[in-house]
């Protein structure tokens, strides 16, 4: 079919998603780039994904009334006929969100959704949900492209690398773009697109190592500089341009980070690793980021989905766009039309990175194209980076060993080695606890 016609079916899941709304605005945002024929919603709780679903039909439906659009609980629905899947599930939702971050703050230790035991406990929880939603989209729906977010990236990509070596799902994360949005503007470029960027790290862990403009200049000297004294915020930037406090704060913390090497720009989310005492110091072990997404954007997006159902019009809807989301549209576009755009993904490294096992996955450039991705070179790393990154990966990889095994020596392992926890004493303590937290969730311990 030509490119003038070819129109495309989407299958979100983790349809009952806080982000499932702005997301859904943002492909009808794009259907110029992106043509939709069919969208359709999937989650595994019916109750969960109702509190968005009739909404998202009125959207669909006054945005283009030619679009199919159907909210299901039942895989074989919803992974029928689908050329894309967005999938950004979270098994055990946020109130086991809430619990990854509060049981590790009951010793002393950061207590984060992805970094650190959070991460790894949630990573737990993740691996069969994304790969039951992987065997649904290939029974259903073989050439189907998986453009996966869920979280932990990091551990769901082993896990994929590992169980699923074949199928296409390609994992990505909104930081890298988020982050360069405030570069851009930090620079002075109009749009985040106009730089060309060198990047290399994992997920949630990477380092920017040159921004050039379209003639070849190189910035990242100019953004360092600024980095050391504003951080990553632009320099007339307010808390009002983040989702909340946070998100400023945590923006703000690049300064100290970026003073530990001033010769590249790091992701913020090395806060945890670099600055963990801080973090603890910080963080309200009663009242943690999952108690504020609840309070915050839950809240607000359930909120006015019930608005936008009872008016039975979107309307006057205080809905937006999820503008950081457009990397989803960039994907599916690169794959749908073969545009060979530039992206960061998270990738087998398999030589990219000259000095580290070709078995991790990293987070770096890729080409992008109707065939899926092509790494780009790196090169060498220097030796600080390449250490905090090995010992990371040895935490992911003992994670999918922990699950795939059912070991409980592989994930104490995992806890002990993770740069946020002191000692495999309190690592141990940690586990125990998640163990009795994620029962049900988490494969047998032995
Ligand atoms: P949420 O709990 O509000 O929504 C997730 C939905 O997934 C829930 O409705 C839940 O019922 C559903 N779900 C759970 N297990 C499922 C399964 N096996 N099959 C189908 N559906 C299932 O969570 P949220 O805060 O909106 O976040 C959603 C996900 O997106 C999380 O994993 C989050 O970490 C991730 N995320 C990733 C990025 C990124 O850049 N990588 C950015 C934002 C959010
Ligand atoms: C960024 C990260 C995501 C993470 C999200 C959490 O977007 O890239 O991986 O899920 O932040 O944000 P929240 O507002 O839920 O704390
Ligand atoms: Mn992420």
């Amino acid at each position: 079919m030509s490119k003038m016609n070819k129109k495309f079916s989407i299958v979100i899941a983790g349809g009952g998603s806080t982000y499932t709304p702005e997301i859904i605005l943002m492909l009808l945002d794009n259907l110029d780039k992106l043509p939709l024929r069919s969208i359709k919603l999937y989650d595994n709780d019916e109750e969960r994904q109702n509190k968005v679903a009739k909404a998202c039909e009125i959207i669909v439906k006054e945005k283009d009334p030619s679009i199919e659009y159907l909210a299901t609980t039942d895989p074989e629905k919803a992974y029928t006929d689908v050329d894309f899947c967005l999938a950004h599930i979270r098994v055990g939702q946020l109130h086991m969100r809430e619990l990854d971050e509060k049981i590790p703050m009951k010793y002393g230790v950061v207590g984060q959704e992805t970094c650190g035991p959070g991460g790894i406990a949630y990573g737990m929880r993740s691996i069969a949900g994304v790969l039951e939603n992987i065997d649904y989209m290939e029974k259903y729906s073989p050439n189907c492209w998986m453009l996966n977010y869920s979280n932990p990236a990091a551990i769901v990509a082993e896990a994929c690398r590992r169980l699923r070596p074949n199928s296409r799902v390609i994992n990505i994360c909104d930081m890298p773009i988020g982050m360069e949005q405030n570069i851009a503007k930090i620079l002075g470029f109009k749009d985040r697109k106009e730089m060309d960027v060198r990047y290399f790290g994992l997920n949630h862990f990477g380092w920017w190592t040159s921004i050039k403009d379209a003639d070849g200049n190189e910035y990242i000297d100019k953004l360092v500089e600024h980095q050391l004294k504003y951080g990553n915020c632009p320099i007339d930037s307010t808390e009002k341009d983040y989702t909340d406090n946070s998100w400023h704060e945590t923006a703000k913390k690049v300064r100290d980070i970026v003073a530990v090497d001033p010769t590249m720009a790091p992701s913020s989310y090395l806060q945890y690793y670099l600055f963990p005492d801080e973090m603890v110091a910080h963080t309200d072990p009663n009242y943690t980021r999952a108690n504020q997404v609840i309070d915050g954007r839950e809240k607000r997006v359930f909120g006015e989905c019930a608005k936008i159902e009872a008016a039975g019009t979107a309307k006057d809807t205080k809905l937006e766009i999820g503008i950081h989301a457009l990397f989803i549209v960039d994907l599916a576009t690169a794959l749908a039309f073969n545009t060979h755009e530039r992206m960061l993904l998270i990738v087998e490294n398999n030589g990219a990175i000259e000095n580290f096992p070709s078995d991790a996955m990293v987070e770096i450039p890729c080409i992008v194209g109707k065939d899926g991705y092509e790494p780009l070179s790196v090169g060498k790393i220097p030796t600080f980076q390449k250490g905090l990154m090995e010992e990371q990966v040895a935490v992911e990889k003992l994670t999918v060993d922990a699950w795939m095994e059912g070991s409980y020596h592989k994930l104490w392992q995992a806890l002990t080695l993770s740069k946020t926890v002191p000692s495999a004493t309190i690592a141990k303590k940690i586990l125990d606890d998640f163990i009795e937290a994620n029962k049900g969730y988490w494969p047998e311990l032995k």
